[in-house]
């Protein structure tokens, strides 16, 4: 190609004369620090992907001094500028430092052990199916074993196909029937596309379950699987956690795949939390509720049957391009959260403790984050947050939490692809 020949209009923005111009007076003029962090570094504490990079510079950060600069910088100048960022990293920006051997809390030395990291890309869900053996779920669309201490590298296939084409969905959360040791069935959360390879094409999460026989997935149920009447394009938050209740219901959550106001439309299946009976059955008494989190304002939520969240009517939040979603944190009929984080987390897994090898935390509450790579232990108290301990922040993205048959507490990293245990080994004085 002839260079010369090229338009002038088409001229790449001159990303470090940008820099130097909106961003060095606060970050440093070659990226330093000053009044602002560095913006070289391995802690990104408002997330480390081109997407949360790129939208803290859009939209600015809620809470600090960082600016939004949309309006004033274009798309591509913006582009230009994470690039720059990235370029000058010293370490991989994409992967987080592991955790040290040894992290100490409040309450507890944790002793921090890496079983698997090799044999793991993106897992999501991990679901123990005996005293030292459990499944893992990766979004590619498969299954891995965990068996005393191990992952093993076969992998378990036949599921049906998912959505990979956004990078926020694919094969999520896993559960196991109440009677999984008699009847063998495992519940999947899959992301549906009309077309897999189309960013863009409509789809809708589905829930299924089947049976693990060997190395092979079979005997696949569609317990939740909509006519494409309901599918939506665009298709992001896709949701896709699973829980069963005491009563032996299954619970799923449906994002509300980029269309937040649906998550108001009772008739919509998107924004709304679901209860089924294990076979696909719809319970008599089938409650609705809506949850979701935008850019700031992620909620926790105590979930009661028919209960409305709010979301997107009453929010803290602001969207994504950096609009006010709602001017209303609070109105009639709407269920206030019992906490709400701004900036959002990304909030991912929660898990209560129960294992009486964490004695102290019994009825605490982890909340691990996404893009923000935290892990939060909740106090609550009557349905309140009375107090909240950071016990680390910058590991990778923290997807699952599970407690263990043995008591651990077991955390699935995304970037870089972790199973973790954690024990205590220590503890101070309450
Ligand atoms: C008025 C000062 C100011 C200016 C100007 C500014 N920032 Fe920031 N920026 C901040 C502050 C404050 C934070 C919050 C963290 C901190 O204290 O450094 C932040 C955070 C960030 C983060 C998130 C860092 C993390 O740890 O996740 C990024 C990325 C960022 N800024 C990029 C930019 C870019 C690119 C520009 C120029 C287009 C810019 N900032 C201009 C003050 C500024």
């Amino acid at each position: 190609m002839l260079l010369a020949a090229a338009p002038v209009a088409a001229a790449e923005p001159d990303a470090r004369a940008l820099y130097r111009l909106h961003c060095g007076g606060c970050h440093g003029q070659v990226l330093e620090g000053g009044l602002a962090e560095p913006l070289i570094k391995s802690d990104w504490r408002f997330g480390r992907d081109g997407f949360s990079v790129e939208s803290n510079i859009r939209h600015g950060i809620p809470g600090t001094d960082m600016p939004g600069y949309v309006g004033e910088l274009s798309d591509e100048e913006m582009a230009a500028l994470v690039e720059l960022i990235y370029s000058l990293q010293t370490e991989a920006v994409w992967i987080a430092k592991p955790l040290p051997p040894v992290v100490e809390t409040e309450h507890y030395t944790l002793r921090v052990e890496y079983l698997a990291t090799d044999e793991l890309e993106n897992p999501w869900g991990i679901e123990f199916t005996g005293p030292s053996e459990a499944l893992i779920s990766e979004d590619a669309g498969y299954l891995l074993r965990y068996r005393d201490g191990t992952v093993d590298p076969e992998r378990i296939t036949g599921l049906p196909a998912v959505d990979l084409a956004t990078s926020t969905g694919g094969l999520m959360d896993i559960a196991l029937d109440p009677d999984h040791a008699e009847n063998g069935w495992v519940y999947a959360a899959i992301s549906h596309s009309e077309d897999p390879d189309d960013r863009y094409a409509r789809g809708l999460t589905r829930i299924i379950r089947g049976r693990v026989d060997g190395n092979r997935w079979r005997d696949t149920e569609y317990l939740f699987r909509l006519d494409p009447g309901y599918h939506l394009p665009d298709s992001k938050h896709w949701g896709g956690r699973l829980l069963f209740d005491r009563d032996g219901f299954l619970y799923f959550s449906i994002g509300d795949m980029s269309a937040a106001m649906n998550s108001q439309d009772p008739a919509m299946p998107s924004g709304k939390v679901f209860r089924i009976r294990p076979d696909g059955g719809i319970p008599d008494d089938n409650p609705f509720a809506g949850e979701d989190g935008p850019r700031g304002g992620d909620e926790l939520n105590l979930l009661v049957k028919g209960r409305n969240y709010g979301w997107p009517v009453v929010t803290f939040g602001v969207n994504y391009d950096g609009s006010v979603i709602s001017d209303r944190t609070h109105a009639d009929g709407i269920e206030p959260p019992v906490v709400e984080w701004t900036p959002a987390l990304a909030v991912g897994p929660i898990e209560f403790v129960a294992s009486p090898a964490f004695e102290r935390w019994r009825g605490d509450l982890l909340v691990g984050s996404l893009s923000f790579e935290e892990l939060r232990r909740l106090e609550i108290d009557g349905g309140r947050v009375t107090r909240q301990e950071l016990l680390f922040k910058g590991h990778g993205r923290i997807r699952d939490i599970r407690t263990g048959p043995d008591g651990a507490i077991y955390l699935l990293l995304n970037n870089p692809g972790a199973l973790v245990r954690l024990t205590a080994v220590g503890s101070a004085a309450r």
